[in-house]
């Protein structure tokens, strides 16, 4: 059976692993530093991203996601931002995805969040495929200014 637990100082190496297909999936580089800091403030209870990964029944880890709440002008609560979400290639298709956003929804609920969200690419079809199962759509377009 699967389970999906708040990540742990032990999680570090199979984190590390989802970490980088993730990022690999995006061809995308984190420098190391950026990426130790990111997993110690997962880690510490007092920190201020939260995270979970998934097991299977076997204890393999199969997926991980992140999430943080911020202050929201249109809330007298705050929204949850759901940043990073990614399951193994070999574990897709059976639920794991739809189980960690209903992780951090509940925990978001639990926490007073009045709202989950998160973004993707237009052309992320894979994700789209779920996500339009499990959430509705904003019809808001992002957009960044990069400050390097
Ligand atoms: C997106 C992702 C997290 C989905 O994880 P997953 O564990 O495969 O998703 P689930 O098995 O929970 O899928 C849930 C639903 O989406 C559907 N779905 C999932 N993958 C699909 C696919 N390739 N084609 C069509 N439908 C798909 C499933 O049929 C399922 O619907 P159902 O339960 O009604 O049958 C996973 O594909 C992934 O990690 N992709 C690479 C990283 C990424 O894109 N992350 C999200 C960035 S925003």
């Amino acid at each position: 059976m699967m389970t999906i637990r708040a990540l742990t100082a032990e999680d570090r190496d199979d984190w590390q692993s989802l970490w980088a297909a993730y990022l690999e999936f995006y061809e995308s580089e984190v420098a190391d530093d950026v990426t130790a800091s990111t997993f110690a403030r997962i880690t510490d209870p007092a920190g201020d991203i939260r995270g979970a990964i998934a097991r299977d029944g076997d204890g393999r880890a199969v997926g991980i996601v992140h999430w943080f709440s911020h202050p929201a002008t249109w809330s007298k609560t705050h929204y949850t931002y759901l940043e990073d979400l990614f399951v193994d290639p070999s574990a897709r298709g059976g639920g794991v995805g739809r189980e960690l956003i209903g992780h951090v929804t509940d925990a978001a609920r639990a926490s007073g969040s009045s709202k989950v969200y998160w973004l993707t690419a237009e052309t992320n079809a894979t994700a789209r495929a779920l996500y339009d199962r499990v959430a509705a759509r904003s019809g808001f377009i992002h957009y960044e200014i990069d400050l390097g």
